[in-house]
């Protein structure tokens, strides 16, 4: 049997386990099987050891262990190294590799999104948010990022080479942006309210809020930003995405985003 896993914390939101066995019952992957485990932190180091016995086939990591994995794998691919974020893990060669898909499933979540020269305001500062700004980093105007403890925005600001950010106090006003995006995981539970105000948005009809939780699918966040006027996006599309290319890591299986899987998620 090919054991997957998707690790976190909390994981009983994650929709991996829906879509990767629906690829795998797809593609004929009958020795394959793939599920959600919550861990404590300490377990990390375990679950690597049973990549690396050949026990666990590939994993996928969500919040919030996306960088405190690093420490355990053999290498990392390039962008997983400049974002300093790990979302899919398999074994090559007899060594653990570690693989960010986050950066490529966001960046084909954005085709109908015009980003260029425009500002973008981001919400958190935790183990995803590396791979938005590696996005927005080659074609935004400025890069506004707001975080509940300011130390982790500053730390993103330190490593930005693209000179556009701009740390701002957590319920700060920055200068009119164009897409607003909430990286936090305030929302996956029922209800859980950012409490940010974003009055000054009311009847802007091109101002998009992209919220990266997909499950609940309509968090308070894009609630309010829908009765405010705005266009909303939840994260769907960028999980799909980043799932597609996790699956080809692991199966070499190119799988098609069609309306099923789409509908599989409503
Ligand atoms: P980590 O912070 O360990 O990287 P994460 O789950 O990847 O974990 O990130 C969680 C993000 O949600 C962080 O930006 C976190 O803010 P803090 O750095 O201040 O913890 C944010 N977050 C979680 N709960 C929050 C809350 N109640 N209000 C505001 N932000 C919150």
């Amino acid at each position: 049997m090919k054991k997957y896993l998707v690790v976190g914390n909390p994981i009983e939101h994650s929709l991996s386990p829906l879509i990767h066995n629906y690829w795998m019952n797809k593609y004929n992957l009958t020795d394959s099987t793939y599920e959600k485990k919550k861990l404590d932190k300490k377990d990390l180091v375990n679950i690597i050891d049973q990549i690396r016995n050949d026990e666990i086939k590939g994993v996928n990591v969500t919040v919030p262990f996306k960088q405190e994995i690093i420490p355990f794998l053999d290498k990392l691919d390039r962008i997983a190294k400049d974002t300093r974020s790990v979302n899919t893990i398999c074994k090559v060669n007899n060594e653990v590799w570690g693989y960010n898909t986050d950066v490529q499933g966001f960046d084909k979540s954005l085709k109908n999104v015009n980003y260029k020269n425009k500002n973008i305001f981001i919400l958190g500062a935790g183990g995803v948010t590396s791979s938005i700004i590696y996005n927005f980093s080659f074609a935004a105007k400025k890069i506004y990022i707001t975080n509940r403890t300011k130390e982790k925005a500053d730390q993103l600001k330190k490593a930005d080479i693209s000179g556009k950010i701009e740390v701002v106090d957590w319920k700060q006003k920055t200068e009119p942006c164009d897409l607003i995006i909430n990286t936090t995981s305030v929302g996956l539970k029922k209800d859980e309210n950012l409490n940010l105000d974003f009055k000054e948005y009311e009847n802007k009809k091109d101002t998009v809020f992209y919220d990266l939780i997909y499950n609940p699918k309509e968090t308070k966040f894009l609630k309010d930003a829908k009765l405010r006027g705005n266009k909303v996006m939840n994260g769907k599309m960028m999980f799909l995405y980043q799932a597609q290319t996790a699956f080809k890591i692991w199966t070499g299986i190119s799988v098609k985003i069609d309306d099923e899987v789409i509908k599989l998620l409503d």
